[in-house]
């Protein structure tokens, strides 16, 4: 008869992407009269919700990623949660839902962690990647059909071990390049975490995947010549005299924790960050005469995953076969930092 802890140790073996859940999740409720109150953590299980729930008809939603690491000796460790907090409360703002703070938002977290401790895999070796991924997010659960912000409102936390996000690893992924589709717009939602972005991407993601793609990348939706990011990823730029280029932050573009990382790091090591808005035309041009060296994508549940190729209707912008040696070794000096190998000189870690 296997026990709970066999099968907890099987799934952390080999645990994929979002396919299984921890024991437990974290609970907190929100009314306009009481405010935030009832923190839990309770069996992982079926939410029960009022089919009239406005969450299930308006999507007044939002959520968060991140994640928690094993380090060599046994301690479990964030990276920069309090950054995911500021998002979720900038998101909560834009999706007319209750703000919530920094101490109930980490406190959520290691409320969970206290009890799912044992969820979180043990690195094999500094090739493994697997983590703890951590799902927070918040719902209008009002029984109401009126359009308006709920009264009532649920914010949960989940947790799922994480392997690899793409099946080949850090295999360069092939990227799709939506030509009619658009992400968002300006004035819209597309700077904040909430699940109706990601809801509109989709008919686009099964175009790539028409295509033989992973992602799509999108384009800005006023002149269709703006890079924006892959819809669950940012993108960077390495150019061949050393800038590490990515786009401006606008409001049609979710500043990821990653972006904000390797920003950093690429700094570090000597690169030049360069923030600022950078066209298809300059990425084509770019490859074509070689000063542009990389292109990969970051997140936090991809990490940094070279980008291959960007397909497109009219043509295909092929990468250089030569290593991704730069998305390569700011990947190992983030994995580093995270899985504790590495100083953490700038800070960013958070034990949960
Ligand atoms: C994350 O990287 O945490 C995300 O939310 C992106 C999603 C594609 C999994």
């Amino acid at each position: 008869m296997p026990t709970a802890a066999n099968i907890r140790d099987d799934i952390l073996a080999n645990p994929g992407f979002g396919r299984y859940f921890s024991d437990h999740m974290a609970h907190v409720r929100w009314t306009a009269e009481a405010g935030w109150h009832g923190h839990e953590v309770r069996p992982y299980g079926p939410l029960t919700l009022d089919p009239a729930a406005a969450v299930l008809h308006y999507g007044q939603e939002i959520f968060e990623g991140i994640k928690a690491y094993r380090h060599a000796d046994g301690s479990v460790w964030s990276f920069r949660p309090e950054k995911n907090a500021e998002r979720f409360r900038r998101s909560a703002r834009r999706l007319a839902l209750p703000e919530l703070s920094d101490e109930d938002f980490v406190g959520s977290l290691k409320a969970l962690l206290a009890q799912d401790h044992a969820w979180v895999p043990t690195p094999r070796n500094e090739a493994d990647e697997s983590s703890l991924y951590l799902r927070p997010f918040m719902i209008a659960s009002e029984k109401f059909l009126g359009v308006r912000p709920a009264h009532e409102v649920d914010y949960y936390v989940i947790a799922s071990p994480a392997g690899a996000y793409f099946k080949g690893g850090i295999a360069p992924v092939s990227i799709w390049l939506s030509s009619h589709y658009k992400r968002a717009a300006p004035g819209g939602t597309g700077f904040a975490k909430c699940g109706g972005n990601y809801a509109a991407s989709l008919a686009a993601q099964k175009e790539a995947e028409k295509h033989g793609c992973s992602q799509v990348a999108f384009l800005d939706a006023a002149e269709n010549k703006w890079v924006e990011e892959l819809g669950g990823m940012n993108l960077f730029f390495v150019y061949k005299d050393g800038r590490l280029v990515t786009p401006r932050l606008t409001d049609t573009i979710l500043e990821g924790v990653t972006r904000d990382s390797v920003l950093t790091l690429g700094r570090d090591e000597g690169f030049t960050p360069e923030e600022r808005a950078i066209s298809i035309d300059e990425w084509r041009d770019g490859v074509a005469s070689g000063d542009i060296a990389e292109v990969f994508a970051c997140g936090t549940a991809a990490v940094i995953t070279p980008v291959g190729q960007l397909i497109s209707e009219d043509d295909t912008i092929q990468m250089p076969d030569a290593g991704n040696e730069i998305a390569k070794r700011l990947r190992g000096k983030l994995l580093d930092l995270q899985y504790g190998r590495a100083e953490d000189t700038h800070g960013w870690l958070t034990r949960l």
